[in-house]
């Protein structure tokens, strides 16, 4: 990298030292605190991968105990947050929902939004109140009674209930168990990015949150998985795929659900979701969007070259479970959220203000004009 150069996107950039979570882009590898995602994926629990983004180690049966009790006490939305989600219009995205209640969360609990305020506890109150307020307003909105504050469920479980309208069997929570711990972490994806410089200005955990929210809303970040799922409607038979995908592509459109910014084989939390995507699809007699995507992977493969990453395969295993579309990338914030905490508690371990330069491309010498006399 020559000196002054504008690196567009910040792409290649080593902005700070991180111990949460390794991409080992050519390699195909995620890696968090020391664990591969995949022997994660096959063996831990959201809560379990929680406690080790937190820590920084594998919990002990006691400590996962205290936390899994933990997260279920501070599900509570207090009223006056509440009364703000009511007044909110109900077709609002969702994502503006979670943005709005995390952001008004903060006026109501001081403690944790002291500037600098380091705290874990901020950290879990978060993760354990998104999916209440995801539930809130999604049970509102489709005329539901409110949501049950199921003591006994994990935390997937709990979240499984808020956004689907329907019962969940084990599988169906396991797979979104399993989602969860693809989404917890991803080294400085741009939400994670948006979240530490929130935080280097030692600004407080709730307000680095809310940034990394709407962050997390673009559609090239977390709402790709929303938009595979219009492609798949559109394709609606596996042998269409080829000429709907190349339409697209001579339109110079972007494939989602493809590509990648540091991934340069297949994203490894994709063939885990593919397997589960299949697995779900079985349980339900269903793999209509199985079929579809398997064949819409080998036209992107052939026609770009590109792999998928992990919102390819994520909406066709939501869909199954009864999800509503709108609700996959607050799905997703409600998992990244520790990713996000963990690294804000970092920054604050190591802080410094995070602020780069821009290359200046205009005038500098326009003589001013008072207003009256500009045309
Ligand atoms: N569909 C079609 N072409 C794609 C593509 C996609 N999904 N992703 C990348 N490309 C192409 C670009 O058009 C570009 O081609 P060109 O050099 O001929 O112009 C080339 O690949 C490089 O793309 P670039 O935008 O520079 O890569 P990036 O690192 O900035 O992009 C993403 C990363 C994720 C933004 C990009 O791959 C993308 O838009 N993917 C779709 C959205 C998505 O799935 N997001 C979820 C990410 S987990």
């Amino acid at each position: 990298m020559v000196e002054g150069e504008v690196q567009h996107g910040l792409e290649d950039v080593v902005a700070l030292e991180s111990r949460i979570c390794f991409i080992d882009g050519k390699g195909g590898r995620l890696i968090y605190q020391g664990y591969d995602i995949r022997d994660l994926a096959a063996q831990s629990t959201f809560e379990e991968v929680a406690y080790l983004l937190w820590y920084g180690r594998l919990p002990t049966a006691a400590q996962l105990r205290d936390l899994k009790d933990r997260l279920v006490q501070l599900r509570t939305i207090p009223p006056g947050v509440l009364e703000i989600i009511d007044r909110i219009p109900r077709d609002s995205s969702p994502m503006d929902v979670l943005r709005t209640a995390v952001s008004a969360l903060a006026v109501f609990e001081p403690a944790e939004t002291q500037p600098g305020a380091s705290s874990i506890g901020g950290a879990q109150r978060l993760t354990a109140v998104l999916p209440t307020i995801l539930g809130y307003y999604h049970r509102r909105r489709s005329g539901l009674e409110p949501l049950a504050p199921h003591p006994g469920a994990g935390h997937a479980a709990y979240l499984l209930a808020a956004v689907s309208d329907r019962p969940a069997t084990e599988l169906e929570v396991r797979a979104l168990d399993v989602a969860l711990i693809l989404h917890a972490d991803h080294e400085l994806n741009a939400s994670t990015f948006a979240a530490r410089v929130t935080a280097s200005t030692l600004s407080d955990l709730y307000s680095a949150v809310t940034s990394a929210i709407g962050t997390l809303k673009g559609p090239l970040h977390g709402g790709a998985n929303e938009r595979v799922m219009e492609l798949l409607d559109e394709i609606d038979k596996p042998e269409r795929s080829d000429e709907v995908i190349r339409a697209r592509l001579a339109r110079h459109e972007r494939i989602m659900g493809f590509g990648h910014r540091v991934y340069k084989v297949e994203d490894p939390r994709a063939t885990i979701l593919r397997d589960w995507s299949r697995r779900v699809g079985e349980a339900h007699n269903d793999l209509h969007y199985y079929r579809i995507l398997r064949e819409v992977e080998s036209v992107v493969h052939r026609e770009k070259g590109l792999y998928p990453n992990v919102d390819l395969y994520s909406g066709s295993i939501y869909t199954l479970l009864g999800v509503p579309k709108d609700l996959f990338t607050p799905l997703f914030a409600a998992s990244r959220v520790v990713g996000w905490t963990a690294h804000v508690l970092e920054e604050y371990q190591d802080l410094r203000l995070i602020r780069p330069m821009a290359r200046y491309i205009g005038p500098t010498d326009l003589t001013y004009t008072p207003i009256g006399q500009r045309s």
